[in-house]
């Protein structure tokens, strides 16, 4: 018999929140998410105290609207303003969700931003988790579409160890019932590819005739060298891999 937990999750109607949400229902816990279109707005703080009220955890899985130079300055205010209001409210644990080898890339200010996620959320106030997840399958849609038209999809040859979000989201979920690890825990995917190879494999079980030029300057991650997004030793690695996603 698991012992019911309130736990508030920002950001949870996305991607990785619904999937949190649902599992921590289907665990037995009160999972309540918040976002926007529930009156939370996390850049403003309108709506967080009355979400923090009573719960004894918070999972922060919000995202940057944009992956430029604005994404520092939303992580710092969201931070901030998820720390205070969870120490007011007494709130025992917040967990976030960041990205396996984020430091590793200095060139990517998004990567920046979120160790700066981290860095507020360390020296913040409130026991803490830290999940760093690398690259979701779910992302290699955007991550095509950014340099892709008629004529093909360039991609460079960035290694990679991808996710599933079903694998992410089951993680969080998992920490965030546990103690503060006050500290990191990693989760990667079973198998490691060049995102160039990936984008193959991808356009070919959707039936696209499209080539994949491998372009080493082409979208957000060739300004990733060698294995920065690769989860070393002591990762959790999960099981689902990249084709039985796609043939789901
Ligand atoms: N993509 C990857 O491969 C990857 C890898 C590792 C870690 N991550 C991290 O995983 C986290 C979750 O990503 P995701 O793909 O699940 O994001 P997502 O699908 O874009 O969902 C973001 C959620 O945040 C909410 N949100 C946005 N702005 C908000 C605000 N001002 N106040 C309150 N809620 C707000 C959104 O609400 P609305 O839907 O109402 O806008 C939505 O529920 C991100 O922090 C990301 O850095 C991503």
């Amino acid at each position: 018999m698991v012992e019911e937990m309130k736990i508030a999750v920002i950001g949870g109607t996305g991607l990785i929140g619904s999937r949190v949400v649902t599992i921590l229902t289907k665990d037995g816990h009160e999972a309540v998410p918040h976002s926007p279109s529930t009156g939370l707005d996390l850049l403003s703080g309108q709506g967080l105290a009355e979400a923090l009220t009573g719960a004894e955890v918070v999972v922060n899985l919000t995202n940057s609207p944009t992956f430029d130079e604005a994404s520092p300055a939303f992580f710092r205010k969201t931070m901030d303003n998820l720390l205070s209001a969870a120490d007011a409210a007494g709130v025992g644990h917040a967990v976030i969700l960041s990205i396996v080898g984020a430091d590793l890339v200095p060139d990517l200010v998004y990567y920046r931003a979120k160790v700066l996620q981290e860095d507020i959320l360390k020296a913040g106030p409130v026991p803490y988790s830290i999940v760093r997840a690398t690259q979701f399958f779910e992302f290699m849609a955007p991550t095509m579409s950014w340099t892709a038209d008629e004529s093909g999809v360039r991609l460079p040859a960035t290694r990679i160890q991808p996710i599933a979000a079903d694998d992410v989201a089951q993680a969080v979920a998992e920490v965030s019932t546990g103690a503060p690890l006050r500290g990191t825990r990693n989760i990667a995917g079973p198998e490691v590819f060049t995102l160039d190879e990936l984008g193959r494999i991808t356009l070919a079980a959707q039936g696209d005739q499209r080539p994949v030029v491998t372009d080493n300057g082409a979208g957000l991650f060739a300004a990733v060298s060698g294995d920065a997004l690769i989860a070393g030793d002591g990762a959790v690695i999960a099981k689902t891999t990249y084709r039985e996603w796609l043939a789901g």
